[in-house]
């Protein structure tokens, strides 16, 4: 029989449900989401229950990562769905917190991983990283896991929330989850549901062009080719706007030097492109990253 996860909408309840696990030993593996969930999030949930003994997801519409005229009230809320998905993968506890219980009244403490936000997506949503690592780091105060895992498909942002981890000594590993695609190469996402008809036929291109770059500097195309070959087949393929395609340190996410990647050096390519309203983003390993 399927089980329901336990929802806990308070921090004093999920202190509450949570300390005798704690008081017990048992490993705590934590997923937060926005939400509307897609098997990505089920792949980051199997992967939390294999590292642990307790599973809780989060689901909350944060704020702060979205800046004024972005999609926040129109960012797709399926609670009762989502709650279902995660029973089915053996969720525990679903925490599902108020925008007041994230974010009491008057509270002014975030949190902001200099540089690396700036980089990337950082230079086109200046606010997005500041208020993913202020949510982030609430979110690991609250529940307080042994272990976290965050979609590899948004490279950057785990990069920054272990960078976050390792700065501000939480005792928290954290495991990047493979990007889940559909069968033409779509990184999946919860905005692809944004896509009309016709754009999602195209919408693979994005994949698709980041998969040939990476192949092309594997065989020794120097990286400013293969990064103008993408580009330009990213907005034949009717993108309308192309916010980046770049070859960046795995680590650090600072641009690889132009010219031939040496064999052997990991770096990871990563882009962000415009179909119609919709903005997607994708990236991949080279050399292992
Ligand atoms: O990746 C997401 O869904 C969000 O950025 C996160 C990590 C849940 C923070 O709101």
């Amino acid at each position: 029989m399927i089980k329901s996860p336990t929802r806990v909408r308070t921090l004093k309840e999920l202190r509450e449900i949570l300390a005798p696990h704690r008081r017990e030993g048992r490993r705590i593996g934590f997923v937060p989401t926005m939400g509307a969930l897609h098997d990505g999030h089920v792949s980051l949930v199997r992967t939390a229950r294999a590292q642990s003994d307790v599973t809780v997801a989060s689901i909350f519409v944060n704020p702060t990562q979205f800046a004024p005229g972005e999609d926040l009230d129109t960012y797709p809320r399926t609670e009762e769905a989502d709650i279902a998905r995660l029973a089915k993968v053996g969720t525990d506890i679903v925490y599902l917190p108020s925008v007041d219980e994230m974010y009491p009244e008057g509270s002014v403490t975030n949190v902001r991983v200099e540089g690396m936000s700036d980089l990337l997506d950082g230079q086109f949503r200046p606010h997005f990283f500041y208020g993913v690592a202020t949510v982030v780091a609430r979110l690991f105060v609250h529940v307080q896991p042994d272990v976290a895992v965050f979609g590899e498909k948004d490279y950057q942002q785990l990069q920054i929330i272990r960078r976050m981890v390792r700065d501000l000594g939480f005792a928290i590993d954290v495991i990047g989850g493979a990007t889940v695609r559909d069968a033409d190469g779509l990184a999946q996402s919860s905005r692809n549901t944004y896509l009309s008809e016709c754009d999602r036929q195209t919408a693979n291109t994005i994949s698709g062009a980041l998969h040939r770059a990476r192949c092309r500097i594997a065989i020794g195309v120097p990286v400013e080719v293969a990064l103008a070959e993408a580009r330009q087949r990213i907005l034949q393929a009717g993108f309308t706007k192309l916010d980046y395609v770049s070859v960046v340190d795995p680590m650090t996410l600072q641009d690889v030097p132009n010219g031939v990647l040496g064999a052997g050096v990991a770096a990871r390519i990563l882009g962000a492109a415009w179909m119609g309203q919709t903005r997607l983003i994708d990236n991949m390993g080279i050399g292992e990253a």
